[in-house]
């Protein structure tokens, strides 16, 4: 085919998008350009086009065209990610949900609510709150991830302790297949056994098999009150038996226990770094954690809270402990903890979420750093996480005194991936416990799927989407 017919082609694809959605919601050259590639990245957004549709209807018309055409989709929310599943190149579309925001309803009795796949988290979880019930998923970008990005990735966060992954707050879905059949599956109820639940196979599928464009969500009963400290230990040991200890303890009411390994809380107190926040600890100590109760009766909880600290730094599970006594101290322990973007803006810096089993972690982050640091002297290593849900971060920056070329990038990544992913093997752990799989790590998805499992996923590619438009070349 020639250049020009291919031109041509591309010509009368955009014209029939503009068609369908509009001529201001098909973005083209400077429009896209002027776009930051992610969240984390500011590099200008590459594609061919960027398309706004402003229902269902539209997104179905957008995909049978772009099916027919096979013309390649990538499917965009809030571009939090963090393992380039939103790739582009300039042959592609971006569809972008950004115009499918609304919350349509919430069930008060039934304790649901119908949302757009572009609503913002935050809004959700405000909306929750207005009516005294809540939203069991809560993570750092709140306020700009969208719920259909933290489906179509099963996002984990700060809250899953409690109430489990995103799939767990999903009671229906709406999905447009790629040929732009529309799936209602807005089931409301808790219990459905009608056959297969194919809102799962959407769930985590990270943009490849549909595009999600509404969803039920589940609501929990509102849990206002909140007791927050941040506890410091002298060795992960007393981390794991301060876990157990008030696991039993504070029971039910446990919503958040996240640890952080000194490097990681020295850089987010240091008070040489813009943003940072005051430090509630001295920085001198190997571990801390941040544990949070949330209840509907203030008094007793406090209490309850207090008397479980106190009795767990008696019997010396704790090293050092405070609790926040207002807002204001409870956002700045948590800030600690969620504000990532000074150790994201290392360059290079590898991102790791890993998951394994939560008595193997002590020894996993002291070899794995010490492996690193045979590698890399002078490497930095950040480590943080959502312990008890068996999940890790890993932040791996190799020391380099100006910007390495993407060759060398590559290179170190490979290094350290292998260090990093392949003890995880022999502990049964996971190379990706909440992100996903995206581009940054499909060469190692057979690390933690067997070959049958990743046989069967690329049978649901084909028979889900025969013509590889979805997010092609992402996860498999
Ligand atoms: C966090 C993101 C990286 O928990 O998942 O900070
Ligand atoms: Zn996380």
């Amino acid at each position: 085919m020639s250049s020009n017919s291919t031109t041509s082609e591309s010509e009368k694809l955009l014209d029939a998008l503009i068609q369908i959605v509009g001529q201001a919601h098909v973005l083209t050259g400077d429009q896209v350009n002027q776009r930051a590639t992610h969240f984390w990245d500011s590099s200008p957004l590459i594609a061919k086009a960027l398309v706004r549709p402003a229902n269902t209807q539209q997104t179905s018309d957008v995909l049978k065209l772009c099916h027919e055409a096979s013309q390649v989709v990538v499917t965009h929310g809030g571009l939090t990610g963090l393992v380039d599943g939103n790739h582009t190149t300039d042959a592609d579309i971006v569809l972008s949900l950004e115009r499918q925001t609304a919350i349509e309803s919430v069930d008060e009795k039934g304790h649901t609510m119908v949302v757009q796949a572009g609503a913002i988290l935050q809004k959700i979880q405000e909306a929750a709150a207005k009516t005294n019930l809540q939203f069991g998923l809560d993570l750092g970008a709140r306020g700009s991830c969208t719920i259909g990005g933290n489906i179509s990735t099963n996002a984990g966060g700060l809250s899953v302790l409690r109430y489990g992954m995103t799939r767990e707050q999903v009671l229906g879905l709406e999905v447009v297949l790629a040929d732009g059949t529309v799936l209602s599956s807005m089931n409301q109820m808790m219990k459905n056994n009608a056959g297969y639940d194919l809102k799962h196979l959407f769930i985590g599928s990270e943009g490849t098999l549909g595009v999600i464009t509404r969803a039920v969500l589940r609501l929990r009963a509102a849990t206002p009150h909140v007791d927050t400290a941040m506890l410091a230990f002298s060795s992960f040991e007393q981390v794991t038996d301060l876990l157990n200890d008030i696991s039993a303890s504070l029971n039910s009411s446990l919503d958040a226990f996240e640890v952080i390994w000194q490097p990681f809380y020295q850089l987010n107190t240091n008070p040489k770094i813009e943003g940072t926040s005051t430090a509630p600890l001295p920085a001198s100590y190997p571990l801390y954690a941040i544990v949070e109760t949330r209840s509907n009766q203030a008094d007793s909880a406090t209490d309850q809270f207090q008397q479980a600290l106190e009795n767990a730094m008696n019997n010396g599970l704790i090293q050092d402990a405070v609790i926040a006594q207002s807002e204001k101290e409870r956002t700045n322990i948590w800030h600690i903890r969620e504000h990532i973007d000074i150790a994201l803006s290392h360059n290079p810096v590898f991102v790791y979420d890993i998951s394994l089993p939560i008595a193997d972690m002590g020894h996993y982050v002291e070899t794995t750093i010490s492996t690193l640091e045979k590698q890399w002297p002078g490497v930095i290593v950040y480590v943080y996480g959502h312990l008890a849900d068996g999940n890790l971060h890993v932040l791996v920056a190799p020391p380099c005194e100006s910007p390495v070329d993407e060759e060398t990038r590559c290179n170190w990544q490979n290094i350290s991936n292998d260090i990093v992913y392949i003890p995880l093997q022999d502990l049964g752990g996971s190379i990706s416990a909440e992100h996903g799989i995206g581009l940054t790590k499909k060469a190692y998805l057979h690390y933690s799927r067997t070959p049958a499992e990743v046989e069967l996923m690329k049978t649901l590619k084909q028979t889900l989407d025969p013509a590889g438009i979805l997010n092609p070349g992402k996860i498999i």
